[in-house]
């Protein structure tokens, strides 16, 4: 399973890119916005930051206007993706961008044939949403098994990014399930890190390290 950072943040990505185990970023407008800087810019720089797909999202609601605005947010860098969000005008305007061959991830989804018909309008990656699904007690995680289901029983290439994770078990989940990638937010890629044993094992290396040191 491949690992995206899931921010805007560029103070973050910088720390977390230089751990060597991102392969892609996710974007939306709210984590933009959150920034306050030119998003255009923001965007160059995760390219730049980060080795693979860096999605980008429209903010037209018609398939046109879509259109337009994922052609100008693709000349920013070879990597961006185009995020799409899922409707019908949204499923109009990733057919028009595969025939031209710009890559779209179809966010905003809740159901797997919500995925499937993204799949079928020609999307390089959907985002199913587990965190925003189990907030209403149903259950995001078992949406994903189905997706993944779905597109091994007919051989769909599109890949699967599970979105709107919100501690380290739903990465766990999300990899025991097969997805192809999780998209993670900067706090819960540090929390994966982290294991009391881990910390204190160290610590005590370290002790046993210096008394034979001393004794030596
Ligand atoms: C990423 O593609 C999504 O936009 C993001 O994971 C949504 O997360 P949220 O539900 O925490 O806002």
């Amino acid at each position: 399973m491949k690992i995206f950072i899931d921010t805007a943040n560029l103070e973050d990505i910088r720390e977390i890119a230089k751990w060597g185990i991102l392969e892609g970023a996710t974007t939306n407008p709210t984590l933009l916005s959150r920034e306050g800087k030119d998003p255009e810019k923001v965007l160059k720089e995760i390219c730049e930051l980060v080795p693979g797909p860096v999605s980008a999202e429209v903010t037209s609601e018609v398939a046109e206007d879509m259109v337009k605005e994922a052609q100008k947010l693709a000349k920013i860098h070879k990597n961006i993706v185009i995020k799409i969000p899922f409707t019908v005008e949204g499923l109009k305007a990733v057919r028009a961008l595969k025939e031209e061959g710009i890559k779209t991830n179809v966010t905003l989804v809740f159901t797997p044939v919500q995925a499937l018909l993204a799949a079928k309008a020609g999307a390089s990656f959907v985002s199913p949403f587990v965190g925003r699904l189990d907030d209403i007690q149903a259950n995001g995680m078992e949406m994903v098994e189905d997706i993944i289901t779905i597109f091994e029983n007919y051989d769909i290439q599109t890949e699967v990014i599970v979105a709107s994770i919100r501690h380290p078990m739903h990465v766990l989940e999300a990899a025991l399930v097969g997805a192809h990638i999780a998209t993670i937010p900067p706090k819960v890629i540090r929390q994966m890190v982290k294991h009391p044993l881990t910390d204190i094992g160290i610590q005590r290396f370290l002790e046993d390290w210096k008394k034979l040191n001393k004794k030596g």
